[in-house]
């Protein structure tokens, strides 16, 4: 087997991100912090480059407090997560006014970029207030990173690299603004950098949002820009040439910025591949059923598809009853964002729905749909994963999407299943050994499951084998490689390929 090793960094790096790889519980008796960690994919890859490095991490720790929090808690010792090496002094928390971050983040972030960037325009609320807190909140991270960057100076005086400062996602478009204003006055040399985790729109689109020319400026003032798709990379092109004017080059991805070039990448993100391979073989099982599973994956979200395709399932069970009683669907649903109205009004059209289909077609023996509202472990998720027959993922528009990468390396047995992907998804771009579903045509996405359903084995070897191997090779360290590849960060020699 091929696999990416972790990558060397030649400069320190920090990240900024709304959430730190970690959420600080506080116990309400004794008041005693303690660190929850995340078992996220970019964690993984990227806290290892900011410890080695001896970088730093800026980010909400999850909890609002009446007092300052003080000292940030070391990991706990039996922590095995990538964060546990992540000392306290290399954790810079950002403490915001509770009043004005819930307008961000509920507001402006959740309420406005979220469906406004999926191409939902329809969904999102434009609100001066709620804006003029984004503006504030960045400002208050751009701030703590001018902060780490001092410290991150003053700490790794030997080295002769400048330090990468990486700015992540659509809560943090502004920032970078601040910090390039700010390192240049008080002499702290950087690169920036920003990486949007979710699409970027269409102009026709991204015009809508009253303040776009600010966005843009924003993303503007880093040296590389990094999208995961080139579809979303050549949006944002088009959009600071329409919107501002600027000069561009479309062929090598480059935008002229007050006479600064800045690059624009396609950074595919990949998932800790050998990391789910173990934990579906360490799995145990729990389906107690010969019936075939189909599986969803998804954060309770308006953008994941989930109503249509509950919808394509019954299509599915009306028109090919030779399924009842042979196959269900189990849907995993994990509460997101519930202070969100969109979001609560969501719940109760998915509870209605899973109980209209259920009681259309439950039998004695059983129900069409199983319906988990909630977290599941990730040992729980992977023996789902590996025992899935075919897996849905069918979102109306989403970035990336991991679950569709996740499922395919927890295929390790044989025969194996069959993932269905929409090709609004960046996954859908890539993963073209797939059953492509357009989440739009319920009709036809009750085909495409039958056809999964009762496709050969040696079709979906064929077909599984192939989308293995690409995730196995493009894996989360291999996305790392890229952005300091992208960055000029990388040894050249550093080829990183363990040949085992
Ligand atoms: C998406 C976004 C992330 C975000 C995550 C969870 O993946 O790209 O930036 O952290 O959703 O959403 P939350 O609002 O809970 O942070």
């Amino acid at each position: 087997t091929v696999t990416q090793s972790e990558p060397t960094i030649k400069a320190s790096m920090i990240v900024v991100s709304n959430r730190l790889p970690f959420v600080l519980k506080k116990d309400p008796k004794t008041g005693e912090l303690s660190r929850c960690a995340s078992a996220g994919g970019l964690v993984t890859a990227v806290a290892p480059v900011v410890i080695k490095g001896n970088g730093l991490w800026v980010g909400w720790p999850g909890i609002h407090s009446k007092e300052p929090l003080g000292e940030i808690p070391e990991s706990d010792p039996s922590d095995q997560t990538p964060t546990a090496g992540l000392r306290s002094d290399q954790v810079v928390c950002v403490e915001a006014n509770p009043t004005e971050f819930d307008s961000y983040y509920n507001g402006c972030c959740n309420g406005t970029f979220w469906p406004l960037f999926h191409s939902m325009p329809g969904r999102a609320a434009f609100s001066a207030d709620d804006w003029r807190n984004y503006v504030k909140v960045n400002k208050l991270f751009a701030m703590k990173t001018i902060e780490a960057l001092e410290k991150c100076h003053k700490r790794n005086t030997a080295s002769q690299n400048v330090p990468i400062v990486w700015i992540h996602d659509y809560q943090l478009m502004l920032a970078a603004n601040w910090v390039r204003e700010a390192a240049e006055e008080r002499n702290l040399p950087c690169q920036l950098a920003f990486f949007l985790h979710i699409p970027f729109p269409p102009w026709d689109i991204f015009r809508l949002f009253p303040w776009a020319d600010e966005i843009l400026q924003g993303i503007l003032s880093c040296d590389m820009v990094g999208f995961h798709i080139r579809d979303y990379c050549l949006n944002f092109v088009d959009c600071c040439q329409r919107h501002l004017g600027c000069r561009v080059d479309r062929k090598n991805l480059l935008v002229e910025q007050n006479g600064r070039s800045v690059r624009v990448r396609p950074l595919p993100i990949g998932i800790p591949f050998d990391r789910f391979v173990d934990l579906a073989r360490g799995a145990k099982k729990i389906f107690k059923t010969q019936q075939k599973i189909i599986l969803g994956v998804d954060r309770l979200d308006y953008t994941k598809g989930l109503v249509n395709r509950l919808k394509a399932f019954e299509v599915l069970l009306e028109k090919h009853p030779e399924h009842r009683e042979q196959v269900s669907l189990l849907q995993i649903s994990v509460p997101s964002r519930t202070d969100v109205s969109e979001y609560q009004q969501l719940k109760e059209e998915m509870d209605q729905l899973v109980g209209r289909i259920n009681g259309r077609f439950t039998t004695a023996n059983w129900s069409p749909i199983r319906y988990i509202f909630g977290c599941v472990g990730q040992q729980e998720l992977a023996a789902y994963y590996r025992d899935a027959d075919v897996a849905l993922v069918t979102p109306l528009r989403d970035g990336m999407n991991l679950v569709a990468k996740e499922f395919v390396a927890c295929q390790i047995n044989q025969p194996p299943g069959v993932l269905i992907v929409s090709p609004f998804a960046g996954a859908g771009e890539m993963m073209h050994e797939a059953l492509l579903c357009n989440p739009y045509e319920i009709d036809e996405a009750a085909e495409v499951i039958h056809r999964a359903l009762t496709m050969p084995e040696d079709e979906r070897s064929l077909r599984m084998n192939r989308l293995r191997r690409r995730e196995m090779e493009c894996d989360v360290n291999f996305w790392m490689r890229s952005f300091l590849k992208a960055m000029g960060s990388i040894e050249e020699d550093d080829v990183g390929v363990t040949r085992m």
